[in-house]
Formats: structure tokens, sequence, C-alpha cells
């Protein structure tokens, strides 16, 4: 577990809104979280999560709401400005379930060239810090290597190292493990549990639901475009208070 500081939210949405057509998807979403806070997202398929996630980076664009990361509040109701969305992007990693790799790139420049496209580091500076975060998830002897060489939870940490080298204030994860066999995913999950215990600001949604538990400092669940329930982690999965919370969590563990 790691310490939540007693600081304003570092995010903050408010009444959250996205339609898909006539679809409600995210339903007035209230939502805080705190500078050092790991937050779980579970909940059953088609409730919102990966949505959600989009939305608070701008992937997707929300209908109504604002959104807070850091200084930088968005007003959904209006179109935001180009430097509004490169203040939101700049404080915000995401990783996804599929890495996105470039294949005809080393994994050393895979890591290395946002940072110099972004943030205008030269490419030593790039490759320097490239390589701290490549030892940081356990590939440092992978660095010259092509993706293609590497194993799925490799490609996953090295996906991992190349959003952290963007310098986040947050970082969004959207089932990390998911498409990757249960060993693989363990590795990954390892290098997760290190940056939650140095402190990192997360938010997960995961199956994981030993993630959920252990790591995370908070869980919330979503069902039907709405937080069901939220709470401290150890509380909202092993006395949760709403019963349809009971039931995901029944059907989690009967799988
Ligand atoms: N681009 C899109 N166009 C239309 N409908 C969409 C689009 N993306 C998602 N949806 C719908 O929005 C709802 C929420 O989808 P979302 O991907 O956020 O769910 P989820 O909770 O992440 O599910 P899963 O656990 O399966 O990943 C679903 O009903 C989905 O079909
Ligand atoms: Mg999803």
């Amino acid at each position: 577990m790691t310490a939540v500081q007693n600081a304003g939210p570092l995010i903050r949405l408010a009444a959250l809104s996205k339609h898909y057509g006539t679809h409600l998807v995210l339903d007035q979403i209230d939502l805080e979280v705190v500078k050092g806070e790991v937050l779980a997202i579970i909940g059953p398929s088609g409730s919102g999560k990966s949505t959600l996630l989009r939305c608070i980076n701008y992937l997707e664009v929300p209908d109504g709401g604002l959104i807070t990361v850091g200084p930088t509040t968005i007003d959904a109701t209006r179109a935001a400005s180009r430097s509004e969305l490169s203040g939101l992007r700049r404080r915000v990693g995401m990783v996804f379930q599929s890495f996105n790799l470039f294949p005809h790139m080393t994994v050393l420049r895979n890591v290395s060239l946002a940072q110099e496209r972004v943030l205008g580091r030269t490419r030593r500076d790039a490759d320097e810090r490239s390589m701290q975060l490549l030892k940081r998830v356990g590939l440092a002897d992978k660095a010259g290597q092509y993706p293609v060489r590497c194993s799925g939870g490799q490609q996953q940490r090295i996906a991992i190292a190349r959003s952290l080298a963007l310098d986040p204030e947050v970082m969004l994860f959207d089932e990390p493990t998911s498409a990757l066999d249960p060993e693989l995913g363990l590795e990954v999950l390892a290098v997760m549990r290190e940056l939650a215990e140095s402190g990192m600001t997360m938010i997960v949604v995961t199956h994981e639901m030993g993630f959920a538990e252990n790591v995370s400092d908070t869980v919330m669940i979503m069902a039907d475009g709405k937080i069901v329930e939220k709470g401290p982690s150890a509380q909202v999965m092993r006395n949760p208070q709403q019963e349809r919370t009971k039931r995901f969590l029944r059907a989690v563990h009967d799988r």
C-alpha cells in the first residue's frame, strides 16, 4: 500500500458524461484522485471503464463535465484549445492492453522517440533517460533489440518505460496484463507495484483482483456508466456494501 498524501485532488472529474449515439456510456461521473493515490477500477464488460480513462486524457471527447488534472481544467461542453489539450496530455501517461511499439525501431529508440519529439530532449539526453527507465523495468539488456524479439510481458514493460519517459504526473492503465499469459502478466504487475510504491498517482482498469485488493489504495466499481461503489480497497473487496458489487465479485471469484 502506498501512503495517500493529504493534498487536494490531482485529478478531479465533475459530472463527466459521454454518449455514443443514444447510448449513455458515462453518466455524470464525479471522481477525485489525490497525488500518490492508486485507484483500481473494476466492473463488468461494457460498463464504461475504458471510455472513462480515454476521456481523462481526451483520447475520447466527453459530452459534458469538467476534467481537472493538476492546474489544467477543461470544460467539456466547449471545444478544448490545443494548449489545454497538450497541457493535459503532458501530465497524463497511458498504457493500453496492446503495447503498440514500433517494430522497425530498437527498444531504446521506441522509448526515446517521444521524448525528442514531445519534450525536445536531445537524442543523448533521451537515450540516457530511456536507459534509466529500461533498467527500472528490468530490461536494460534489451535496449538494442527489436520489439519482435521481446515477449509480450517485456513489450508491455517497454511501453510503461516509454510512457514514464515523458515524466507524467499520473499514469492510466487500461487492462495492461489482460493480453498476457499469467506468468508474463506477473512481471508487468511487479513493475506496476514498484511504480505504485514509488508514489506515482495511478488509475488502473484491471481484472486482476489481487492488484485491486493488495496494491491499490482505492477500488471503484463501475456498472452501466455509473460508479456503483468506491472506497478503501480492502473494504470494497472484502466487505462490499452494494448488491451490484457483491454480484460482480461473486462472478469473478466463480470464474
Ligand atoms: N467508439 C465507440 N462507438 C460506439 N460505442 C462504443 C465505442 N466505444 C465503446 N462503446 C460502447 O460503450 C460502452 C462502454 O465501453 P467501454 O469500452 O468503455 O467498456 P469497458 O468497461 O471498458 O468494457 P471491457 O471490460 O469489455 O473493456 C460499451 O457498450 C461499448 O460497446
Ligand atoms: Mg475496456
